[in-house]
């Protein structure tokens, strides 16, 4: 059929209306597109799997992520150059440089990127000799296992530390108790009921070398210690030199990587925390790892202090009226506050701030900025009955009630897990001779702590140990129901290095490697074993349990960083195909050159 001209005279018109039609339709699109990526989360997701895509085709090149692969394959690693011998990756002062100093961000954790991980084996300082034994070491460590003197010069008037001969000793004291943390400790005493099932957890912020969590110890008290990495360095290399648990943390912008709820007292002497300050965020996070009925004890400015008289007036505003605690007393310049146990009085403020969070998940704390919300009593908490705390011995074996509200777990299988302990840690001492009960071990962690079992067992033996308890961040929080046993621990991100000095732990013990291998491609099980062999103790052991075909990765890795390892049939009553793997990481030393 032919067209008529009319038809004629539209068709190249119609075809021009289309062309701009297309092209106005993909500019719209465009811009659709543009405002949902950066208006709603879809971009955020997409520059994530872009990030991904990168860090798996950095892993895929030859030069980087081949040496993961090849390290898998047997590659020996080398050691890292001797100035690295007390590197933090997270806590790198030059990277902290690139950080903003407001709230003190810049000495927060910040991580390496992918290129820059350690692709070495830290070395020990020169002169390093196996750590002094527990208990001992609570009183001594050896000079050249922490060759920092910065910290003993400034702080020799207020008795932290000297150093005698070979050894820095400790002759307990602090900046608010240059006497002694024992005399400190026996004032509290009138007003703290030490010694009694109230007082198991506690947590000491900016804590300097660990000496008032040592003087606790008698009180069968459980300090978690924490401070930066400061000026003068190495206050949490020295506490764990001394077998005293510890990480390395600060309150600046984010939340510490604990649990709600957990602690029975928190203490901060000198800390200098601005506690009332950006609308009470430091205290409201102290509130959120107080136990209802905890206490918290402050020394130090501004308590009492010249010139610091207003400071106190809003602290005392935040904490008795805002946050309905009781004050129990102020004395000289240490003021105590007990937390409510009930939200009685914080429902009849007159005003409602700070609020009650909502939709808040109080446990949640890994790389979460600091909330100006209080924290609500979950139901099974909210009974004043359940404040009694039976002794901390039985609490090892009863089931803690938040795991049972949380997590679904029911007492049966509560009761198992402490069986399946009581029978692995016996074998690892009687069968495996692993040196369980004596002084080899002080400092302990449980990289895969679940419930806490492991370490529940060694407390019940009463060895002399202490265990971190790490709940990594790729499970489910079980956090707050270690801390509910009487325990301690933190949540952490194994693909990222952990907050402590190198050569901190005397045993390192992995109850399968599920967690870590299903990291979303972020790191590979070299990675992660590099990072344990920077945390393990020269002569230090590790403990994994796993899978043959698990294991047989890991034999290749042990080989590259030069570990001595066994592996075992697992203890008869043992389900499925286990093994324990047992290492021994060597005691090997940089070649000297590298030192000059
Ligand atoms: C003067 S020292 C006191 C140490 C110890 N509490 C004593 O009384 O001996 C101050 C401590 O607070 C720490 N610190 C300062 N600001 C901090 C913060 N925002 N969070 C945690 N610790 C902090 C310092 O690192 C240091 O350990």
């Amino acid at each position: 059929m032919g067209t008529t001209p009319q038809e004629k005279r539209h068709k190249p018109l119609g075809g021009q209306w289309k062309l701009l039609d297309i092209i106005a339709f993909t500019m719209m699109a465009a811009l659709i597109i543009l405002f949902m990526l950066i208006f709603t989360s879809l971009g955020d997701s997409l520059a994530a799997a872009g990030q991904r895509d990168l860090d798996a085709a950095v892993r895929a090149d030859p030069t980087s992520s081949g040496f993961w692969g090849q390290v898998e394959t047997g590659l020996l690693v080398e050691s890292c150059p001797i100035r690295l011998a007390d590197i933090m990756p997270c806590h790198d002062p030059k990277r902290a440089r690139s950080f903003t100093k407001e709230r003190n961000n810049y000495r927060e954790r910040h991580c390496p990127p992918l290129e820059e991980k350690l692709r070495c084996l830290i070395p020990p300082p020169p002169d390093y000799q196996i750590p002094v034994r527990w208990p001992d070491s609570l009183q001594k460590i050896w000079f050249n296992n922490t060759p920092h003197n910065k910290i003993a010069e400034l702080k020799s008037d207020q008795g932290w530390m000297v150093q005698e001969g070979d050894y820095f000793v400790f002759p307990g004291g602090g900046t608010m108790f240059p006497d002694g943390a024992e005399g400190y400790v026996q004032q509290l005493e009138k007003y703290i009921p030490f010694g009694t099932n109230a007082i198991r957890t506690a947590l000491d912020i900016g804590c300097g070398v660990a000496s008032f969590g040592a003087f606790l110890l008698n009180k069968e008290v459980l300090t978690m210690s924490v401070a930066p990495r400061d000026s003068h360095k190495a206050q949490i290399q020295f506490a764990l030199e001394r077998g005293l648990p510890a990480f390395v943390g600060m309150l600046a912008t984010q939340r510490l990587p604990l649990p709600s709820l957990s602690f029975d007292l928190i203490h901060c002497s000198r800390c200098l925390v601005p506690f009332a300050a950006f609308n009470g965020s430091y205290f409201i996070e102290i509130d959120r790892l107080l136990r209802p009925g905890g206490y918290f004890v402050l020394s130090g400015p501004p308590v009492n202090f010249p010139g610091k008289e207003k400071e106190y007036e809003s602290l005392q505003e935040l904490v008795a009226e805002k946050m309905c605690y009781k004050v129990v007393v102020t004395a000289d310049k240490t003021a105590i506050w007990r937390k409510p146990t009930s939200t009685s009085c914080h429902v009849s403020r007159e005003k409602q701030v700070p609020p009650f969070c909502t939709d808040d998940d109080p446990d949640n704390a890994w790389n979460v900025p600091l909330g100006e919300c209080i924290t609500r009593l979950p139901k099974i908490l909210a009974t004043s009955e359940s404040m009694e705390q039976p002794d901390w011995r039985k609490r090892l074996e009863i089931i803690p009630k938040r795991l049972l509200e949380a997590q679904n777990v029911d007492s049966l299988e509560f009761e198992k897990d402490t069986r399946r302990w009581r029978r692995r840690v016996r074998y690892y001492k009687e069968t495996l001779k692993l040196g369980f009960g004596t002084p080899q071990y002080r400092n302990v962690m449980d990289m895969n702590a679940l419930y806490g079992g492991f370490a529940a067992n060694l407390m019940t033996r009463g060895d002399p140990v202490w265990v971190m308890n790490v709940v990594p961040t790729s499970v489910p929080n079980t956090l707050s129901a270690i801390y509910d046993r009487g325990l301690i621990g933190v949540l952490h991100d194994w693909c990222e290095a952990f907050s402590t000095y190198p050569r901190t732990y005397d045993l390192l013990h992995v109850a399968s490697l599920q967690p870590f291998t299903t990291l979303d491609r972020r790191c590979s099980l070299a990675e992660v074993m590099i990072e344990m062999d920077r945390i393990l103790r020269p002569e230090g052991t590790v403990i994994i349990r796993d899978t043959p075909t698990m294991l047989a990765r890991v034999s290749k890795v042990a080989k590259a960083i030069q570990w001595k390892y066994d592996i075992f049939d697992s203890e008869p009553g043992t389900a499925g195909r286990e093994r324990v793997f047992v290492a021994t990481k060597q005691f090997w030393r940089a070649e000297v050159v590298e030192a000059q």
